[in-house]
């Protein structure tokens, strides 16, 4: 709407002294309602046309026409524009009804975006950190596909580095293999665990797991078959955690991958006389941050020596216009020297690299920790939301069919939409009780208004159809149409700031301007209006559904 207005504007402004991309942001929402329902400034203008903000104004506005606006008022430096309501209504309502779930899908790119999410540690639990990864890259993804880019979403799994030559030593010495098989991720934390404990009076065992490692490192057939062991059994779980999340990924290449592509970059490195020894090391000088550690004194290789050979087999194999890394704010500091590496290394692609990070998941205000007994496993959280959901369901609706299916895509649903109604950056508290409420600010709310809208639809036999009725409908049907022209917009805007949460936002407020039109409308009534309200209703059901899954959120149709 905003750039349809900019464009109505600037056939009115004389001389064309300023483009549509500026007039559209310059554009603002009026206060009050009965100022209109967009309002153009004309103070930056004086200066350029020589004349007072309100002759500009009373110029411009008498010059603005079109089957928008119903009306211009001048105040002062204002122009306040009315639009046409019965016009507008009719446009978003047609456009809906014809894209259907395609509304706000942008214009093809052909352009590749790498997604790099999720990406958990192997022999360890999948933690509430790793969680945010998944649901924000998850829902990044989906975004960057409704704006037209084709994205590769990629799990960079922790399956390499020293650590796997301590869990080889711990489990050589001390581990069980029926317990392993049993319950894998469990055990082998444990066996990781007390190989510190051990560690701390017996320092050969760290001797010993850096030959492990290092016989890794060389493909020895016997240290590689427990490791392919310890990664299935691992994925294993983690398959389970991304099935319950709908979640999929194109490639699960993860550290290990890169075994045997990382000493090509060691020796770019080398030829470009950017490698230099310290203490038996090899790093890169950044100047203005901490040295990048390349290889350590016995040879082996870091994390950062894995995401410096990952990217430039990406550059090669996909040659994406942009690659994200969604991954805790912790590692800012890891991936500025990476960036940084490649980029002296000569590559201005290094540029498209975005790190994107976020705050942390709290436990009453605190950071979790496993030594401190603040822990909380994702596993056991998606069991509860979802047990919870379920006692919510025989409370409020215990002859709903398909009662399971539905506590799943809520209690799911809840807690994917706690996290990204909040900016990324911010930290959050974690509260099951605050993300289940059917109230208030939370995901079974919008699910709930869709599920709402669905039952209304289905009492009148609605049937969508392109032909648009355009009956003019009451005052506060008109807030959530404009809003409903918003989508689009918003789909933009949570691509380009990279900032799912405003889609979160845009849904949350869809729900409420809903519920307060259905609060004062009785939709059902057969009197000339009906089939105008039952299409707005499809329109919103249509959206929010459509809003939930870019967020990776199902929109049940009863609950
Ligand atoms: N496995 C890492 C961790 O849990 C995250 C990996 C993120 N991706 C990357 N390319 N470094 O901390």
């Amino acid at each position: 709407m905003y750039k349809k207005i900019a464009s109505i504007i600037q056939d009115a402004v004389p001389q064309k002294i300023i483009t549509n991309t500026e007039i559209e942001q310059l554009l603002e929402k009026p206060k009050y309602q009965h100022l209109g329902d967009i309002a153009f400034p004309c103070f930056t203008l004086a200066k350029s046309l020589k004349k007072a903000p309100n002759v500009i104004a009373l110029e411009i506005g008498d010059n603005i026409k079109s089957d928008f606006i119903q009306e211009v008022q001048v105040v002062g430096g204002y122009i306040n524009l009315f639009l046409n309501k019965l016009q507008v209504t009719r446009e978003v309502i047609a456009k809906i009804m014809i894209a259907h779930e395609s509304y706000g899908q942008q214009e093809i790119q052909q352009k590749n975006i790498v997604i790099d999410f999720s990406s958990p540690n192997i022999a360890k639990p999948f933690s509430m950190g790793h969680l945010r990864s998944t649901v924000i890259g998850n829902a990044l993804a989906n975004i960057a596909e409704k704006n037209g880019y084709n994205v590769i979403r990629v799990n960079h799994l922790g399956d390499w580095g020293t650590q796997f030559g301590k869990l080889l030593v711990a489990f050589q010495l001390w581990g069980e293999k029926e317990r392993v098989q049993q319950s894998p991720i469990e055990e082998l934390l444990k066996l990781y665990v007390k190989f510190h404990d051990e560690a701390e009076t017996n320092e050969s065992l760290n001797e010993e797991a850096r030959s492990a490692f290092k016989a890794l490192e060389d493909n020895d057939p016997q240290a590689m078959a427990l490791w392919t062991w310890f990664k299935s059994a691992s994925l294993q779980e983690f398959k389970q955690i991304y099935e319950q999340l709908h979640i999929q990924f194109d490639s699960y290449e993860g550290e290990a991958f890169y075994n045997e592509k990382m000493q090509s970059v060691v020796d770019e490195l080398k030829k470009k006389q950017l490698l230099t020894e310290s203490d038996g090391a090899n790093v890169v000088e950044l100047g203005d941050m901490p040295p990048c550690l390349i290889t350590k004194q016995d040879g082996a290789t870091l994390y950062a020596t894995r995401d410096l050979a990952a990217a430039f087999y990406r550059q090669a194999q996909y040659e994406p216009s942009q690659v994200f890394y969604v991954v805790g704010n912790e590692q800012t500091l890891h991936f500025k020297q990476v960036f940084q590496v490649i980029s002296k290394m000569g590559y201005p692609w290094s540029g498209n690299l975005k790190h994107v990070p976020f705050g942390m998941m709290l436990k009453d205000g605190k950071k979790m920790s496993t030594r401190k007994g603040r822990v909380i496993l994702l596993k056991d959280v998606l069991k509860e939301a979802v047990e919870t959901a379920s006692r919510n369901i025989e409370e409020k609706n215990p002859t709903l069919n398909n009662k399971q299916n539905v506590a799943e895509q809520v209690g799911i649903g809840a807690i994917i939409f706690n996290d990204l109604k909040n900016f990324r950056l911010n930290d959050i508290e974690f509260s099951l009780p605050q993300m289940l409420n059917f109230e208030g600010e939370t995901g079974p709310y919008v699910q709930y208004t869709h599920a709402r809208i669905h039952s209304i639809l289905e009492k009148a036999k609605f049937t969508a159809s392109n032909e648009v009725t355009g009956k003019e409908l009451e005052d506060s049907a008109w807030e959530v149409i404009k809003l409903l022209q918003q989508y689009p917009q918003a789909i933009t805007d949570s691509f380009e700031q990279v900032d799912p949460s405003l889609i979160a936002k845009y849904v949350l407020q869809l729900a409420r301007l809903f519920n307060k039109y259905y609060a004062n409308t009785k939709i059902l009534v057969e009197d000339e209006q009906q089939k105008s309200r039952l299409q707005l209703c499809f329109a919103v059901a249509t959206v929010l559904k459509n809003g939930l899954k870019l967020l990776g959120i199902k929109s049940p149709e009863s609950m």
